[in-house]
């Protein structure tokens, strides 16, 4: 089968091409990544050398591209991961988030819809669902109640591809997974940020009172997930894949304290994030119902391995946490950290 993946240098997409590449032999790759912040050639090392991948430097949103690539490459099927996927800086500065997820997925859709293309898996996010009070689950037909510039664009997108199927049918499937981690993610995220953050010894900043809810999910078991819905999912349909393992990140960032043998004194409250949801939950029912995929990896094992790679990689780390990566922390957490010392201050006058 011949792919085009977009952003194949981020940390899912990576995962996803490594795997891919690794356990099936009938596999082509094409992938498309602008290089953002977040995109690393380093994360596909591995099959840089490998005759079934080819790496192509560009932007989604660039339609003339993306339209000669798939005229040129003729692909099966698309798989778009491609994306602003961090939410704090989506508050920060909205306007990529709306650029690359909006803009970029109707251009990958209507190239698609021109090339008559097989298969478009769009890659969402639970996050659409917004924060649901316990004992919610979102299902597939849950409305949607994005809270943060981030999962609106992503809602967007994901209702943009669905009307694809609806009105041109394109052969579109969606897919809705909860937060993943495992190696090579980003330290802007939760799992990452605290294992690195733990390992140089810096602190460990919780947003708010740090009891909210999120559903881990083993990056490799969310990239079968989508193998699963590209081969056996319905046109049209949308699955989600939850990793089954709901913990409040205070939990999580113990876990990792008592792993990494570093001691609690390291954690520090911090102000909150706007708009921060509660609690992201789902059903993975229909996934498992249509398909048979189950995540397979426990939460305490895939952190171990998770942990250990972050461990063995320092130049991997070292050469992430400079430059771009230095002022984004310096914005993101020393505004928080003073805006906590004021919130302190005036409580104590
Ligand atoms: P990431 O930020 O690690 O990687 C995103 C990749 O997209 C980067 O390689 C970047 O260079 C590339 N990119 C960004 N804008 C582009 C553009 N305009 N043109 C071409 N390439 C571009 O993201 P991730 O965590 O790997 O997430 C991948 C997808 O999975 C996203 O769509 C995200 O919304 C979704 N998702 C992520 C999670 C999670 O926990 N990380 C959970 C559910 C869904
Ligand atoms: P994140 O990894 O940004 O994923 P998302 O917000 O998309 O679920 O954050 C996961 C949770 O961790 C979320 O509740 C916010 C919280 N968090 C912190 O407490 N401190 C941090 O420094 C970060 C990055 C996140």
């Amino acid at each position: 089968m011949k792919l085009l993946v977009t952003g194949g240098a981020g940390f899912i997409g990576s995962a996803f091409i490594r795997l891919s590449l690794g356990t099936d032999p009938e596999v082509e790759i094409l992938n498309l990544d602008k290089l953002s912040y977040a995109g690393n050639l380093e994360n596909l090392e591995p099959v840089r050398q490998n005759p079934r991948y080819a790496f192509v430097h560009g932007d989604i949103c660039d339609a003339a591209l993306v339209n000669s690539l798939l005229e040129k490459h003729r692909p099966e099927a698309i798989v778009h991961f491609a994306a602003e996927s961090h939410v704090d800086r989506s508050i920060f500065s909205p306007s990529p988030a709306f650029e690359t997820n909006l803009r970029g997925t109707f251009t990958l859709l209507e190239a698609a819809r021109i090339q008559r293309i097989g298969r478009f898996l769009h890659v969402s996010t639970d996050e659409v669902y917004g924060s649901l009070a316990p004992p919610l689950e979102a299902d597939e037909n849950f409305p949607l109640n994005p809270s943060s510039p981030y999962s609106a664009s992503k809602a967007g997108s994901d209702l943009l591809a669905r009307s694809y199927f609806l009105t041109y049918h394109l052969p579109v499937v969606v897919t809705r997974a909860s937060n993943n981690y495992g190696p090579y993610q980003f330290p802007e995220k939760l799992i990452p940020l605290m294992i690195t953050n733990a390992l140089s010894d810096r602190s460990l900043p919780v947003y708010g009172d740090g009891m909210q809810l999120r559903d881990w999910l083993y990056v490799e078991d969310h990239c079968r997930g989508i193998w699963a819905v590209l081969k056996k999912g319905r046109d049209g349909e949308i699955y989600n894949i939850g990793g089954n393992r709901s913990l409040p990140n205070l939990e999580v960032i113990r876990m990792i304290l008592a792993a990494t043998g570093k001691p609690e004194s390291l954690i520090q409250t911090v102000q909150d994030r706007p708009g921060h949801d509660r609690r992201y939950a789902l059903s993975s029912e229909k996934i498992a119902r249509e398909t048979g995929w189950q995540p397979l990896v426990r939460f305490e094992g895939g952190l171990a391995k998770t942990i250990d790679w972050y461990q063995r990689n320092s130049g991997w780390v070292h050469r992430v946490r400079s430059g771009e990566y230095l002022k984004y922390y310096a914005q993101n957490y020393e505004n928080r950290q003073a805006e906590l010392r004021s919130v302190t201050d005036a409580g104590g006058r």
